[in-house]
């Protein structure tokens, strides 16, 4: 075995604490409580990037949280690799469900539970650790590694996009690598070639200026609830075809190559069922559970408020109603054309009774990767090579809207070699990862750097 597979075998123990540390920090990007503990995660991994010995670790202070910088770059003729990770995480709540406390790293099972556990902390220690593998052994480095750690990927990113810009010669890369992706299965790595866009809008019904008695009232005065109901119940037709009118115009259509490769892929719809305890499933007509999920675009509510929510029964007529509803994209749709259309259909069929307005959250665009790109294949083979199988190559459904401004920007693919699980109950209550996938994460990810070079075109 080469040095740096045993330096990772032999320092597991330790690495596995310092991510415990890591996860300890509630960097909760969204909630402006825990900014400074978003600042505290930042500059524990700045003090990692220093411990292994990085050159030009930079914390970059923005509007909203820091972005982190490093680099090792010191040869002129190899490829630089790019590594992208989120140091924040999604709020824990709702906090009762947890079954140990989410910033209490627990293990159980061989499994390490905590908000960020998987989504993205622990899948992106991996990378540092990799690269710690090196700097820390007489194995020498075999490309050139830079890091981008930014603080706010969970709401959007809204100062990376900037900040890429504007420092491109400092992120020059040939490719980015990213984990922030599940694997296809227990013990089946795959490479995400493929990753859905978001446009996330915000619906608010406006009816009378105050609750009203809903005996009083009620019958002649229009509802906002139910307002939003009708509006809501009539995005999606019976055979789950979204209605906003223009919607689907740029969506690529599956080739019926793309479909067979989707049939090829291991899925089992009971299994599946199972899993979430589901009576059965549905979604659009004439599409395969695996293709509804990661090559379709969707429209989901995703928050829904109004009227009164406490114990027993209160006969009221509600002022106000409101809804978060998203909208997953695929490959040619523009979040923001998508947005608009969204707000004018919604707009078009609100009843002149009540004031309805639409507002636009954050989006991003979707992505796929070219199968021929060579760094995919060397990923494939560090794979291979560490879980002793065959890797899968598989679209999925959740957004990392910075991979295509990467290659917007600095025009690079980015690998997605996710080492989580569907499992791994990202933005639920006992968000999870395993150990040994975080073993093998760092392992695959020092392989892959050890066989790139062989690949590079
Ligand atoms: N790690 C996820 C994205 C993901 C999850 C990709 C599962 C593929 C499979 C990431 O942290 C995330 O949650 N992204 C947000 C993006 C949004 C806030 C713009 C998402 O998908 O909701
Ligand atoms: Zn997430």
């Amino acid at each position: 075995m080469s040095d740096t597979q045993t330096y990772i075998d032999s320092n597991i123990e330790a690495f596995q604490e310092q991510l415990f540390d890591l996860l300890r920090i509630p960097s909760v990007s969204t909630d402006s409580s825990h900014k400074k503990d978003v600042q505290k995660a930042a500059e524990f991994l700045v003090g990692q990037l220093e411990d292994i010995g990085l050159d030009n670790i930079t914390l970059h202070q923005t509007e909203g949280h820091p972005i982190i910088t490093a680099e090792k770059t010191p040869y002129d003729d190899r490829p630089t690799v790019l590594i992208y990770g989120h140091y924040d995480v999604q709020p824990p709540d709702p906090e009762d469900l947890w079954e140990t406390p989410p910033f209490e790293p627990t293990i159980k099972d061989g499994r390490v539970y905590a908000r960020g556990a998987s989504d993205d902390k622990g899948q992106s220690f991996t990378h540092i650790k990799s690269v710690e593998s090196y700097l820390k052994t007489d194995t020498e480095l075999p490309v050139n590694i830079k890091f981008i750690l930014e603080g706010e990927e969970e709401i959007g990113s809204p100062n990376l996009v900037p900040f890429i810009n504007e420092n491109k010669e400092l992120l020059e890369c040939d490719m980015v690598l990213i984990s922030d992706t599940a694997m296809f299965g227990e013990d089946q790595p795959s490479i995400t070639y493929g990753l859905r866009g978001l446009a996330y809008m915000e619906v608010h019904v406006q009816g009378p200026n105050r609750d009203l008695h809903s005996g009083v009232y009620g019958g002649a005065v229009d509802n906002p609830a139910n307002v939003l109901a009708d509006i809501i119940s009539k995005l999606k037709d019976e055979d789950g075809v979204i209605q906003v009118e223009g919607f689907y115009d740029d969506v690529e259509p599956m080739t019926p190559e793309m479909r067979e490769a989707y049939k090829k892929l291991p899925h089992d719809d009971e299994a599946y069922k199972k899993d979430l305890n589901l009576k059965a499933v549905r979604g659009e007509k004439g599409y395969s559970t695996l293709e509804r999920a990661s090559a379709r675009p969707t429209l989901d509510v995703n928050g829904l408020w109004s009227g009164y929510q406490g114990e027993g029964a209160k006969t009221v007529l509600p002022a106000k109603a409101g809804a978060k509803i998203s909208m997953r994209l695929v490959p040619d749709q523009e979040p923001k054309k998508i947005a608009k259309l969204f707000k004018k259909h919604v707009e078009s069929v609100a009843p002149e009774s009540v004031e309805v307005t639409v507002e636009e959250h954050h989006g991003g665009h979707p992505v796929v990767i070219d199968l021929d790109f060579y760094g995919l294949k060397a990923a494939a083979k560090a794979f291979e090579e560490i879980y002793e199988t065959d890797v899968l190559f598989a679209r999925e459904g959740g957004s990392i809207p910075i991979v295509a401004d990467f290659k917007k920007i600095l025009g690079v693919n980015s690998i997605l070699m996710g080492f989580g699980l569907t499992r791994d109950a990202l933005h639920s209550p006992n968000e999870s990862f395993s150990l040994k996938d975080f073993h093998r994460g760092i392992k695959t990810s020092a392989k892959f750097l050890e066989l790139l070079p062989d690949y590079a075109e």
